[in-house]
């Protein structure tokens, strides 16, 4: 079975746990695009649900699939999001960003009573940091912050190359927000709420890529089947 396939099952999974009448978070990547598909087959089947998308690729796939959508100006809650992860340990904390939605993806999961996660089984680690963590940083002062991140990862005892993500042209990859991603190599994690306090005070961070406490599920596809970790 293919990794778009074991992507695939983990949606379908999560969809069993939408009923109608939720209102949804609609995450970003290539698994989350596998449930915006699957779910826009159930409303076409008329499922009625209303969906908040985490990016501009998500918002096109979802009207695309048929889907309604909203904002978060409009409702004040959402009752469960669906998103991808690029990493998953077991206390439930995430590395997020590889697509560069982390932005969005963290006010939408952060507005939800719930947030599954959709992967499969090789985003499960130990302990975080294998993926280089995506830090959103605004372009204006960004030596500056440049030099702020640093001297946080040092205060956990982290290094690793530093480094502005590019696009497809060679030049700086621009967020949604018309923000930059800078990518840090950092190994292992340790302590992912301490570096999560710390990011969150620079500045010229707009968002990282640290997702802790966010997610309540996590549904991973493997070959052996599908494994559903639920937060204590
Ligand atoms: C998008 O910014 C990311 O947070 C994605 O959710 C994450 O990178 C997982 O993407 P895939 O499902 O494509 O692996």
């Amino acid at each position: 079975m293919s990794m778009d396939e074991l992507k695939r099952r983990a949606a379908a999974c999560a969809l069993e746990r939408v009923s109608d009448g939720m209102t949804l978070g609609l995450g970003s990547g290539s698994t989350a695009k596998h449930f915006v598909e699957l779910l826009g087959e159930r409303v076409s089947a008329g499922l009625k649900v209303i969906g908040v998308p985490t990016s501009e690729v998500t918002r096109a796939d979802a009207e695309r699939c048929g889907i309604p959508l909203t904002t978060l100006d409009d409702i004040d809650r959402l009752d469960l999001t669906i998103d991808g992860a690029d990493e998953v340990d077991p206390a439930l904390d995430l590395i997020k960003g590889g697509g560069g939605a982390l932005l969005r993806e963290k006010i939408v999961a952060a507005a939800s009573d719930r947030m599954i996660v959709i992967a499969d089984d090789s985003k499960w680690v130990e302990t975080l940091g294998r993926f280089p963590l995506p830090v959103e940083v605004i372009p204006f002062g960004f030596a500056a912050t440049r030099r702020a991140l640093a001297e946080a990862f040092e205060e956990c005892r982290l290094s690793g190359p530093i480094a502005v993500r590019k696009g497809g042209d060679g030049h700086a990859f621009v967020t949604d927000g018309g923000h930059w991603i800078v990518d840090a190599h950092l190994g292992r994690i340790a302590d992912a709420p301490r570096l999560s306090g710390l990011l969150n005070a620079i500045p010229g961070v707009v968002e990282h890529g640290l997702f802790t406490g966010l997610a309540s599920t996590v549904v991973l596809a493997g070959l052996q089947g599908i494994r559903v970790v639920e937060r204590p």
